[in-house]
């Protein structure tokens, strides 16, 4: 379960992108020119994403070691629940999958609807019946 839950936060990050820093200096990123004291936004879903790291990135591989993605963030300001976070989804699915195994998905997957918001990336419920 460890293992496919970092490949279930690498695939799709609840926070795709991180709360805004200011750069200190100059600098140049990528062929872009960035001034100094400016708002510079950091999206580590796109770097979960990233095929130089993660081989064939847009697929779903529950078997894949992705325990390195950047779905809590990096550095100093790296997400300070996530042994907490980690603990209740990984508590959450056990249970679900071991006591509720006939669980399924109650409307089509097409008709499922996401948050439409930059924090916490999420649905706005997922109907089930077991
Ligand atoms: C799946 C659940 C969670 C995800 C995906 C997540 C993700 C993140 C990410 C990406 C950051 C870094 C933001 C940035 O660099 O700008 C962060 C920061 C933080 N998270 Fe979480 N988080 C989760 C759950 C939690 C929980 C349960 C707690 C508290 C119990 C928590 C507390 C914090 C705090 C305090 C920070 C700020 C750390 C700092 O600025 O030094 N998070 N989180």
């Amino acid at each position: 379960l460890g293992t496919a839950l970092d490949e279930l936060l690498r695939f799709d990050s609840p926070v795709g992108i991180a709360t805004f820093r200011y750069t200190t200096e100059p600098l140049t990123l990528g062929g872009t020119d960035i001034p100094s004291g400016v708002p510079v936004l950091i999206a580590p879903g796109a770097a979960n994403r990233d095929p130089a790291h993660f081989p064939d990135p847009d697929q779903l591989d529950l078997d894949r070691t992705a325990k390195d993605h950047l779905a809590f963030g990096h550095g100093i300001h790296r997400c300070l629940g996530a042994p907490v976070a980690r603990a209740e989804a990984e508590i959450a699915l056990d249970i679900l999958l071991t006591r509720c195994g006939r669980l399924r998905l109650a409307v089509p997957a097409e008709d499922l609807q996401w948050r439409r918001t930059r924090l916490m990336r999420g649905l706005e419920s997922l109907p089930v019946v077991f």
